[in-house]
């Protein structure tokens, strides 16, 4: 037999799809002819590293109409374009993102809406004011009865929050006490109470639907099963703690954010300690919201900015977002495909923000993708060299933030010193080294 070799190409190698796409390059692949390839991915990550700052844009839109500042955000649980809000002159409005208008006014309360939630199949919404009532509201914009109540409940005492179980016709508001009620009846169904302290916050878990959070301000955070008489568990924070908030992928993990400034992550099941402590503002956190994906929170604070935090790591914030005109944040939201934060603050604006600052909205090219994606993979493969790393930790702030950063940075260090000292100082062993995670926490006393 004889053998007969023949050459063969493949037309996909060589032709190109269309007229106007690149010509096909050749190329070997073998490192000994590509001596410089190392610096030149370097130069590529710190070039992508430079032009991610230079295209951070965050700010996207504002909706403006309130005349009093945002107090409360609810997310439609259904639809991503609907957003309601209410401000602290009783007024309700209700958003299209898309064309960012707003579509609905109603005069909710007299006096601050406190709370507004949404109900699971999104027909409803709920809203809590300032004059002790809880109103139920139909959510369709074109709906009969669009400018009134369905339902109108009056309140022994004053609420201050409000939210729906994910699942059922059951929903929670608190103030005095916490109370569980139901969407046919008029009377709380159960009542939680703790002393004479106010409830700031409620919150049910989005996958063990029964199960449910609040903040108190006896500075404690509890939680509670609405099928029980009694409470669960709690844990308390040497200050109060402003809002909880559930992780919605690993539901067991809550965090709070708290008026000393920090956000603390806790596992439900092991209270005794923070999993991590995220710092950074520098004055009390008013609101907290969970991205859709469990990995990242934004929080808002009464220091005028809002920050993005990974849920684990060193508890620091990756980005940090503020305008001129921007005052303290109330409410902060994280919209529910993670392309977008909405926060309302105390000058009457409701903010749009992009979540990753610099990402391109709209469509793509599958090129532009792929560069996007590898660009992507060289900021991450060259993250920590030192250049690159000043260059995409690098944020601006404004003069006051900045001074009242160094001033806690000072505290802290000065702190850390006199412990040290007073550690060296002493007989080994009294003075012990309390982490950060554990810090914060005031443990009951042992009997
Ligand atoms: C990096 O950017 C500079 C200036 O913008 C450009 O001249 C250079 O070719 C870029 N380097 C790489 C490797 O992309
Ligand atoms: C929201 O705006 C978009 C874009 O203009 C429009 O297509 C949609 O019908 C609007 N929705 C409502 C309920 O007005
Ligand atoms: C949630 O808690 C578990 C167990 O304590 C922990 O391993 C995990 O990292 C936590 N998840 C987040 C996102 O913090």
């Amino acid at each position: 037999t004889m053998k007969v070799k023949v050459l063969s190409r493949n037309p996909d190698d060589y032709l190109r799809e269309t007229k106007r796409d690149i010509h096909k390059v050749f190329r070997n692949y073998n490192p000994v002819l590509h001596p410089f390839e190392a610096p030149r991915e370097y130069m590529r990550a710190l070039n992508a590293t430079k032009l991610d700052r230079v295209f951070a844009k965050p700010f996207l839109a504002s909706l403006d109409g309130h005349r009093d500042g945002v107090c409360c955000l609810c997310k439609h649980r259904k639809r991503l374009s609907y957003l309601f809000s209410g401000s602290c002159d009783g007024e309700i409005r209700q958003w299209n993102l898309t064309n960012r208008q707003c579509i609905r006014t109603l005069q909710g309360h007299t006096g601050f809406v406190r709370g507004l939630a949404c109900s699971p199949d999104g027909k409803r919404f709920i809203s809590v004011g300032d004059d002790k009532t809880v109103k139920h509201w139909n959510s369709d914009p074109l709906s009969e009865e669009r400018d009134i109540p369905i339902n109108t409940v009056v309140a022994k005492s004053l609420y201050t929050g409000v939210d729906h179980h994910w699942t059922d016709s059951i929903y929670a508001t608190c103030g005095q006490s916490v109370d569980i009620w139901n969407m046919e009846r008029s009377e709380p169904v159960r009542v939680y109470k703790w002393g004479m302290d106010s409830i700031q916050s409620v919150k049910f878990n989005p996958v063990e639907t029964n199960l449910c959070i609040s903040t108190v301000s006896d500075r404690s955070i509890r939680l509670y099963d609405i099928r029980a008489a009694v409470p669960l568990n709690k844990v308390t924070l040497k200050l109060r703690s402003n809002v909880a908030v559930w992780n919605p992928m690993e539901a067991y993990n809550f965090t709070a954010a708290n008026e000393d400034h920090n956000l603390y992550t806790f596992d439900m099941r092991k209270l005794d300690f923070a999993l991590n402590v995220h710092t950074d503002h520098t004055d009390a956190v008013l609101d907290v919201d969970y991205s859709p994906t469990g990995r990242e929170l934004v929080s808002g604070s009464y220091d005028r900015t809002i920050r993005i935090f990974p849920v684990s790591g060193t508890g620091h914030s990756r980005e940090v977002y503020h305008t001129k005109r921007m005052q303290r944040v109330f409410t902060v939201k994280w919209s529910a495909d993670n392309r977008y934060i909405l926060s309302g603050s105390d000058e009457t604006n409701i903010r749009m923000w992009k979540a990753r600052a610099s990402e391109k909205l709209g469509r793509m090219t599958p090129r532009e993708k792929a560069a996007a994606d590898y660009n992507e993979k060289l900021k991450l493969k060259y993250a920590y060299h030192p250049q690159v790393k000043r260059i995409a930790r690098h944020r601006h702030v404004p003069k006051t933030i900045y001074q009242a950063m160094k001033e806690k940075k000072l505290i802290k260090d000065s702190q850390r010193k006199k412990e040290q000292n007073l550690r060296a100082n002493s007989k080994p062993g009294t003075v012990p080294r309390v982490p950060e995670k554990l810090k914060h926490i005031v443990l009951p006393p042992q009997e």
